[in-house]
């Protein structure tokens, strides 16, 4: 029905066209061309995506980071929002007119990780940055007008207006929130669920407990308001983007480290500030410098560094082994601990009734045809969540 009434306003289009914000090389300008969107086919799905934010993974892919440089063109974005066009062979769950909310870290639901209490990963629908087509067949569902591929990205691919999915990367909205709760929903597809869960799913804050944050973008803002609605009483963030800290205030956060400023360690400061070390540290920078930092800041004997922040390969941890033998422990998270089909809409829920602040977190809103204007912004660490209407 969406589909038609945008062919009838744009005369010359047929079913299957749509605009998309195409990559064409690392570090080349988004082009807004028109591409072809083919059905969705068996278990797959194809949504008209509403809005669409960026996050720092889009920008490291757009620089070629990470691998990512073997898919061009492609189409990035994995965080939005966005409503059932078509559903392909075998779906159930879903249907025409569904709000969704597309999940990298998709869940199947069948394999031995979805069946396991224990982890979100997922056989085959966890994050594989080489991956550029669709499970089903190796190919892409994105083409140009003369018919060369463009390629997919972690299982999403969302600055389109058309998208086609894996069943197991969409989860359903079961609310019906307005025009404008709907759009602040794109956080959930990864850097509020992301931050959040980290604190919530995999670091467990406790009441009374101390917690420093090292990156104030969207996911350390995130786990700082995860750390708050757990009553954590001390929050520290550690940014060296001092225009940071003002919002940071406003998601939780009780003191503020500029490592620029600091003649001494951070992990020295933070340590003399809470009396040893904090409870709980979140490295969500993607930096083995902050890493290192954020692991001596914790209290020895059972501190625990959560890593969020992607690190670009290759790398290693930046840690003795002896170090360890202190009672400090780190652990990664991948979309904060949560299997997002089962667990995401509750997660929704609680960002209807208030729990957490998700439009504190858009900082601006464009048009998708300005989405240079967007990855500008957040480069210049001027935007924490640009959210783009397409
Ligand atoms: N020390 C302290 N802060 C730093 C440093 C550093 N060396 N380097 C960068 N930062 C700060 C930036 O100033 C910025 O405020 O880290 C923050 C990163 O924020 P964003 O770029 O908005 O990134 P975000 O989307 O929040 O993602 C953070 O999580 O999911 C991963 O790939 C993502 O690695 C990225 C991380
Ligand atoms: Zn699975
Ligand atoms: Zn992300």
């Amino acid at each position: 029905m969406i589909k038609r009434r945008l062919s009838s306003i744009h005369g010359h289009l047929n079913d299957d066209d749509g605009e998309a914000a195409v990559v064409r090389g690392p570090n080349q300008p988004f082009l807004i061309e028109q591409i072809r969107v083919d059905p969705p086919q068996k278990m797959e799905v194809r949504i008209k995506i509403l809005y669409t934010s960026i996050c720092h993974t889009d920008l490291s892919a757009w620089k070629g980071e990470n691998e990512a440089q073997q898919a061009f063109p492609r189409i990035l974005g994995h965080e939005a929002v966005g409503v059932v066009e078509s559903v392909g062979e075998g779906v159930r769950e879903l249907k025409e007119g569904d709000h969704v909310v597309p999940i990298f870290n998709g869940e199947c639901g069948e394999c031995v990780y979805c069946k396991s209490q224990g982890t979100n990963l997922c056989e085959t629908f966890r994050v594989n940055p080489l991956k550029s087509v669709m499970q089903n067949d190796g190919k892409s569902r994105f083409s140009t007008k003369d018919g060369h591929p463009i390629f997919h990205f972690l299982n999403t691919s969302t600055f389109t207006e058309y998208s086609v999915l894996d069943s197991a990367c969409l989860v359903k909205l079961h609310i019906h929130p307005d025009a404008s709760t709907l759009k602040n929903m794109t956080l959930l597809s990864c850097g509020v669920s992301t931050g959040v869960g980290a604190a919530w799913n995999v670091a467990n804050v406790q009441p009374g407990s101390s917690v420093a944050i090292f990156g104030l973008g969207a996911v350390g803002l995130a786990a700082s308001q995860g750390a708050r609605a757990r009553g954590a009483s001390k929050i520290i963030g550690v940014d060296r983007n001092p225009d940071k800290f003002l919002i940071g205030k406003t998601m939780g956060m009780t003191d503020f480290i500029n490592p620029k400023d600091s003649p001494k360690p951070v992990h020295e400061r933070v340590r003399e500030m809470t009396n040893g070390g904090v409870d709980h540290s979140f490295e969500c920078v993607g930096d083995a410098g902050v890493l290192r930092e954020a692991f001596l800041s914790t209290h020895d004997g059972w501190g625990k560094t959560i890593i969020i922040g992607v690190h670009p390969s290759p790398q290693t941890l930046p840690l003795h082994p002896m170090e360890l033998f202190d009672g400090r422990s780190i652990i990664g998270t991948t979309f904060g601990g949560y299997k997002g089909k089962t667990q995401l809409p509750d997660l929704a829920k609680a960002c209807m009734r208030g729990v957490l602040n998700l439009e504190g977190l858009i900082s601006h809103e464009l048009p998708m045809e300005n989405i240079n204007e967007a990855f500008q912004l957040l480069k210049d660490g001027k935007a924490l969540r640009c959210l783009l209407h397409v």
